[in-house]
């Protein structure tokens, strides 16, 4: 029996992973949860699954929640507290084997780093923690001998490719792209495009930040970071190819040509299955692939003109330790002011590109510590702002 704590367990991933819990309950056990605000959502999991304990971000999140769980009849009261420190608390239980980050945002950075302390074994969705801290992270968990599976479905794929494998055999690892729902579009229509254009995402069901992401190609940039720090691989033997069809997960390239690929569904339940299941391999609720049924399978390199933003991750990792924390921050400072009509689509890149210039005239110091990263992290927000308004 593998016991759980889901951290974002009402988000898009944690809702899959559920899914998978609910599909093996002789193997996945739910001991704690975790959610941001979303008290409605969280009262129904705690009604099918008797968590032991949960965590919300506020007090007033858990004040909803006890009001929804009387609201229902639901008896069981886990033990509920609030704030960074809860999610600290959730993930280093005793009596939990895995934790699954599937928050988004930059939240869960401390528990993560406490749950590898503790020696969990750790299942990541959430890359914004590795595009902000990977080096502390990684080298954390290499520390502890803590394994951390990626649930992220290019390095999940990447994972399987590799298992085996001798990475000194290996020349590049090939990330796909959906290339989003703005694929096809001109630059000049590109300037025009709303949230609820954004937000129509051609082939995956996600989260709005991560969707937007997907538009802008930077998704596939912080995944290229999160590559560069889940596989100890150097950000030139890391490419991306776009793929609209997102049957092919990501590939591997050998040093003699070869390459091994894995494919299938467009269902998030498949590698977070994995991550849970790893090393076995269980049978999965999700219909498999139908090859015949596929239709063609196309590949096409990014157009990183109109999509500037996969540059920038590159230019990230070339640059001072704590810029992908600035591209990251500035990111999440642009997507939101984007998604509230502040800031235009195509506006999202040049505000990242100038946070990222303040930052490398500023003389960047060593990211050694969480206190480095939040630091950086926070002044970036602060700039970023100021260029969003100027910007727009
Ligand atoms: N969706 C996908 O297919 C996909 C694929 C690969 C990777 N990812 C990555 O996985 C992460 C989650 O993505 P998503 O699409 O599932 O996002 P989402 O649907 O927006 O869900 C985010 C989750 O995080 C929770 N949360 C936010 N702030 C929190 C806090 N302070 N404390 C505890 N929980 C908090 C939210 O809670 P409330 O809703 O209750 O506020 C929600 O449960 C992101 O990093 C994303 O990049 C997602």
């Amino acid at each position: 029996m593998n016991r759980l704590a889901v951290v974002g367990s009402t988000g898009s991933i944690g809702r899959s992973a559920l899914a998978v819990a609910e599909a093996h309950p002789d193997r996945l056990r739910i001991v704690a949860l975790a959610a941001g605000e979303n008290a409605e959502r969280l009262a129904g999991q705690v009604a099918q699954f008797a968590p032991a304990a949960v965590a919300m971000a506020s007090d007033e999140g858990l004040q909803s929640l006890e009001r929804e769980l009387s609201a229902r009849g639901v008896t069981h009261r886990p033990s509920a507290s609030a704030g960074p420190d809860a999610l600290v608390a959730i993930a280093t239980r005793g009596d939990v084997d895995t934790v699954l980050f599937a928050s988004s945002g930059t939240a869960s950075l401390e528990a993560v780093l406490a749950a590898i302390a503790a020696g969990k074994r750790i299942a990541l969705a959430n890359k914004e923690i590795l595009v902000m801290a990977g080096a502390l992270v990684m080298d954390a968990a290499q520390r502890r001998g803590v394994s951390v599976l990626p649930v992220d479905s290019e390095h999940n794929a990447i994972h399987q490719c590799l298992e085996g494998r001798n990475l000194a055999d290996v020349r590049r690892l090939i990330l796909t792209a959906s290339g989003g729902p703005f694929r096809e579009l001109s630059a000049a229509r590109l300037q025009d495009v709303g949230p609820e254009d954004a937000l129509r995402h051609p082939t995956w069901n996600m989260g709005p930040k991560i969707t937007v992401d997907s538009a802008t190609l930077m998704n596939k940039g912080l995944e290229v970071i999160e590559a560069r720090w889940l596989f100890g691989i150097a950000a030139d033997r890391i490419s991306v190819v776009v793929h609209p069809q997102s049957i092919v997960h990501s590939l591997v390239e050998f040093v003699d040509g070869s390459m091994v690929a894995q494919l299938g569904v467009t269902d998030m339940r498949l590698p977070i299955q994995y991550a849970l299941s790893y090393p076995e391999r269980w049978e999965a609720a999700v219909p498999p692939l139908d090859l015949t049924r596929a239709g063609s399978l196309t590949f096409e390199p990014a157009d990183t003109t109109r999509f500037p933003c996969l540059d920038l991750a590159f230019r990230a990792l070339a640059g001072a330790e704590g810029l992908p924390i600035v591209l990251n921050a500035a990111n999440e400072v642009a997507v939101a002011g984007f998604l509230d009509g502040t800031v235009a689509f195509t506006a999202i890149p040049a505000v990242i590109a100038s946070t990222m210039d303040w930052y490398e005239a500023s003389g960047p110091e060593p990211i050694a510590t969480i206190a480095d990263v939040r630091r950086v992290d926070r002044e970036a927000r602060g700039v970023a702002a100021g260029q969003g308004r100027a910007i727009r």
